[in-house]
């Protein structure tokens, strides 16, 4: 028998997450049936996604949602022998019994001198949205200048290097002096604080005064508002995430973007990762390519302890995060 402990969901989130939505539960697992595996988590992902997703994808009660790198422990399932390791959607749990539903092997060929954290991170889905905010929705071209927010964290950080990769000038911000400076290690070409900078318009101007092609939003609200206005005509947005809002317990109005977007002929689209699943294995390759010829530098923020998961979750919505914030069990 083997015990599990989970994190769950007691009361839905009203305004920034805290102590009181979560709950550690420990229960008896069953033994593995024909089929089924068992698996242990080694890292577990925090991601900002988990804060709106509560409210449309779980009930009070249920384990939160998530994703975790898991050792196969136990199996009765060919497909995944002892000692596999696999990235689950097995939610805030440090042991699951499943059917291998959900269930994706790492990469075949996955380095040894590689953390397999990375699978949740640079190499993983933050990576992946990404490379496809940049291909397939910004379609960003050599020479274009491009915006990132929130761009020393797990997607922000990978944005501004394959922008780089791809021969262009990049900006980005950050919300502490110790990130611009690692923005400025991967290679940004500009970065600012903007909790500090007293004027949003201003620093962007200074960044790029000629303006900006290719904008990858992280953070939606005010600061879109405003870098909104230092696009130039015909530019690109991606809409990634919209953190700035997602503890807001009623909704922000205006300023309203449509006279610019109008005037300026800007081209704005929401995007979720999972629209590109089937290029995921050949995507994951060029990433993993990018890292081992050194021009893909990767961060992760580790907190120990299962049971600081609540904690890891609220301090990466707080901005307490360099690089993907991940907890180790
Ligand atoms: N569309 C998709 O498929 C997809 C997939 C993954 C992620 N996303 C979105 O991408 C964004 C980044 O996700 P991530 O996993 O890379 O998280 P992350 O950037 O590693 O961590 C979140 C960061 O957001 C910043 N932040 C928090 N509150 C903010 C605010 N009020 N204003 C500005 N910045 C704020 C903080 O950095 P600072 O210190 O810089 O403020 C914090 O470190 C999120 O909006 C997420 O929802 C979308």
């Amino acid at each position: 028998m083997v015990q599990a402990k989970t994190w769950i969901l007691t009361k839905h989130f009203e305004g920034f997450p805290k102590d009181s939505n979560f709950e550690l539960k420990v229960e008896e697992l069953p033994e593995p049936k024909d089929g089924e595996v068992l698996v242990e988590a080694v890292f577990l992902s925090v991601d900002p996604y988990m804060r709106p997703f509560s409210k449309f994808r779980m009930k009070e009660g249920d384990v939160m949602i998530g994703t975790q790198v898991a050792k196969v422990i136990q199996s009765k399932n060919p497909t995944f022998p002892v000692g596999t390791h696999v990235v689950a959607r097995s939610g805030w749990s440090t042991h699951t019994v499943c059917d291998g539903t959900g269930l994706i092997p790492i990469m075949p060929d996955w380095p040894q001198d590689v953390s397999l954290a990375l699978a949740l991170g640079a190499i993983g889905m933050p990576g992946l949205t990404a490379l496809y905010g940049i291909e397939e929705v910004l379609g960003l071209q050599k020479g274009e200048t491009l915006l990132v927010n929130a761009a020393a964290g797990a997607v922000g950080s990978v944005v501004g290097q394959i922008a780089k990769i791809k021969g262009c000038k990049v900006v980005g911000s950050a919300g502490s002096d110790a990130k611009v400076a690692f923005l400025k290690e991967l290679g940004f070409d500009e970065a600012f604080n903007y909790k500090t900078v007293g004027s949003l318009e201003e620093a962007l101007k200074k960044a790029s005064p000629e303006g900006y092609d290719c904008y990858f939003d992280n953070v939606g609200g005010p600061f879109s508002a405003v870098a909104l206005q230092q696009m130039k005509n015909f530019g690109r947005i991606a809409v990634c995430g919209s953190i700035s809002v997602y503890n807001d317990t009623t909704p922000q109005t205006g300023p309203y973007p449509y006279l610019t977007m109008i005037f300026k002929q800007i081209k704005m689209e929401g995007f979720l990762q999972s629209r590109w699943e089937h290029k995921h294995p050949e995507s994951l390759k060029r990433l993993m390519g990018w890292l081992k010829e050194g021009k893909l530098k990767s961060r992760e923020h580790m907190t120990k302890g299962f049971e600081n998961m609540p904690a890891a979750f609220m301090g990466m919505l707080k901005g307490e995060n360099t690089g993907k914030a991940v907890v180790t069990v």
